[in-house]
């Protein structure tokens, strides 16, 4: 399973140590970037990790910029896209066990190092509860 990672400037430091601790703990990581802290546009990179997803080569997707806010409203333009901007470990979890999100954002100055890892490990070991979230999500996406 491969888990597209991507970030803006304002994410990219956070995304490194994220990228680390993927690796560290046995995941797959396809990075589509930014690769420095020099100023880009979150839509190019919230695109990219999207295309991943879309086309099948990764199954979940982690996005970074400052607030997770432009990720999630860019990735969220897509049918096939359920991105959460989760701001602790309880609505890490609750995206996935309710949303069945594919897509994790993160805002990377509003939350500490510690706070972001941890919302990555729980978001990836939590599974999609089923029943009464299916019948939602199908009224707004595949
Ligand atoms: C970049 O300065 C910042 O606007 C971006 O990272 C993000 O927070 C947008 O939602």
């Amino acid at each position: 399973m491969i888990i597209a990672v991507g970030a803006d400037h304002g994410g990219y430091e956070l995304k490194t140590k994220i990228i680390h601790w993927l690796t560290e703990n046995g995941h797959t990581v396809s990075d589509v970037g930014c690769h420095s802290n020099d100023s880009v546009d979150y839509p190019d990179y919230a695109e990219k990790v999207v295309q991943e997803i879309v086309s099948g080569t990764a199954k979940y997707g982690i996005l970074i910029c400052g607030t997770g806010i432009g990720m999630s409203i860019a990735a969220n333009r897509h049918y096939e896209i359920r991105a959460a901007n989760c701001f602790d470990e309880n609505t890490a979890a609750l995206s996935r066990e309710h949303n069945n999100a594919n897509v994790l954002c993160l805002g990377a100055r509003v939350l500490s190092e510690e706070t972001a890892l941890n919302m990555v490990r729980i978001w990836l070991k939590t599974d999609f509860a089923g029943g009464r979230h299916t019948t939602r999500i199908e009224k707004f996406s595949k």
